[in-house]
Formats: structure tokens, C-alpha cells, sequence
């Protein structure tokens, strides 16, 4: 299982800053709407420069209609970063075409699309998709496997589900997780790094618990060494 840093601090100083800091881990890093929206894509390789080796997930959900979609896709795909995410709500077809516009793009990225995002109680959850969220969330992982994506990101509560009913490689990456019993925050579906571990995550997405720390460096070694010895 992989550790990706979310960084969701308000500037770039501060997520460069971050990054420095943990630059010798073997982490992933997460940048999201908030850093791309405002630092575009020189903070993307700002980040490289740091550690050429920092492998990065885009984080920037994409739902629209398939051809804006895939338009979308084609240009991150050209941005030097290893993950980014689409939404499975926007259906099987907008997902197929994203997958074969980016198909032939060198160094590819791998792709994932968003399930059930884990701020989600199953009661508002329902409301809007008119199913649970175990059910809805495996529904789409499987239409994500079938239109070709390389995995999900749903919560840790649904990963062995997902991969029981599409294959054991299709990546699961997990937000919501509070490695040590940290304060939830606006989460609803937490979970821990034993809990991510048994349910056989590939990737635990931690933001909070580690850029509010005030020995970031302290919590990633913590996390590190608790992935070594299961
Ligand atoms: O601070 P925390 O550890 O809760 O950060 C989780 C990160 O994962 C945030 O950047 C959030 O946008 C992202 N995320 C999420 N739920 C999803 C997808 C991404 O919380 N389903």
C-alpha cells in the first residue's frame, strides 16, 4: 500500500514547504482543486524539481459531457503527472471516451474515477443517487473496470467489495483516513491504516492529519512504518 500526501494548504509556500520536508519518502503526492486552480501547472513541476521521483495524482474530479470530458483528459494527460480522476457518475460512455481519447498519449497516466466521495453519509448519499452507498459505489467501480479505467476511489468500507466483484488489480485509493484515530474533520466514513490494510487498499490519501501536524515528517514515519510491518 502507497501513502499520498494531500496538498491542500492554502498557498504554494506552504505545499512546497510540505514538500521539502518529506522529500526522501517514498510518498505520492495529491494536488487538488484549491493548489491547481491557483498555481497551474508550474507548481506541478515545482513539485518535480523537488523530488524528480514524487510520483503526482490530480485530483480534479472531472464531470461533464464525454467529448468536454475527454478534451479535459487529454490535456492532463500531457502534464507530466502519473494519476488523475474522473467522476463514474458521468456514466460509462463519458468514461470510454475519455479512455480512447488518452489511449495513445506516452506516459499515459493512470486513471481513476470517483465512486461515493467519503464526505458522504449514506442517508444524503441516497438522496441524491437513490441507492446505498455499498451498492451505488460497486456499481460504478464495475462500470469504471468495464469502460477500462484503472481503478476507483471510494472509501476503505467498500475496497474489497469493489475488487471481489471487478479483479484484485484494479487500483482502490481511499480518502477519509485518519491513521491514528485523528479528529474526522468534515469525513463521514473514516477509517484507520490497519482497517485500509486489511481491506486491501492500494492507496490511503491523507491531507489533514498530516499538514496540520506540527512534525509533519514525525506522522509519515509513523504511517510508513506501520505499512512495513503488515
Ligand atoms: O484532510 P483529509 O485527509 O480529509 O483529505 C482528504 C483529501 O482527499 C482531500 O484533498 C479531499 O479533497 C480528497 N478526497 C476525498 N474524498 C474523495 C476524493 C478525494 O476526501 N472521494
Amino acid at each position: 500500500m502507497k501513502l499520498c500526501v494531500a496538498l491542500d494548504l492554502p498557498s504554494a509556500k506552504e505545499n512546497l514547504e510540505l514538500a521539502n520536508k518529506i522529500k526522501d519518502y517514498d510518498v505520492w503526492l495529491k494536488v487538488g482543486l484549491r493548489a491547481y486552480i491557483r498555481d497551474g501547472k508550474d507548481f506541478l513541476e515545482l513539485l518535480k524539481k523537488i523530488n524528480p521521483s514524487f510520483k503526482i495524482f490530480l485530483d480534479l474530479k472531472l464531470y461533464d459531457i464525454p467529448n468536454t470530458m475527454a478534451d479535459a483528459s487529454e490535456e492532463i494527460s500531457k502534464l507530466n503527472i502519473d494519476m488523475f480522476n474522473i467522476h463514474a457518475s458521468a456514466g460509462k460512455i463519458a468514461m470510454t471516451t475519455v479512455m480512447n481519447r488518452i489511449k495513445d498519449i506516452p506516459n499515459k497516466p493512470l486513471v481513476l474515477a470517483v465512486t461515493a466521495l467519503t464526505s458522504f453519509e449514506n442517508n444524503n448519499f441516497k438522496e441524491i443517487y437513490g441507492e446505498d452507498i455499498n451498492i451505488k459505489a460497486t456499481q460504478f467501480a464495475k462500470d469504471s473496470y468495464e469502460a477500462g479505467l484503472d481503478g476507483v476511489v471510494c472509501s476503505a468500507f467498500e475496497s474489497k467489495d469493489i475488487k471481489n466483484n471487478t479483479s484484485n488489480n484494479f487500483i482502490t485509493l481511499t480518502p477519509g483516513i485518519r491513521p491514528f484515530g485523528e479528529d474526522s474533520g468534515d469525513q463521514k466514513r473514516v477509517a484507520n491504516i490497519d482497517f485500509a490494510q486489511k481491506e486491501l487498499v492500494n492507496f490511503v490519501v491523507i491531507g489533514r492529519p498530516i499538514y496540520q501536524s506540527s512534525n509533519p515528517k514525525e506522522i509519515i514515519e509513523k504511517i510508513l512504518y506501520s505499512l512495513s510491518i503488515s
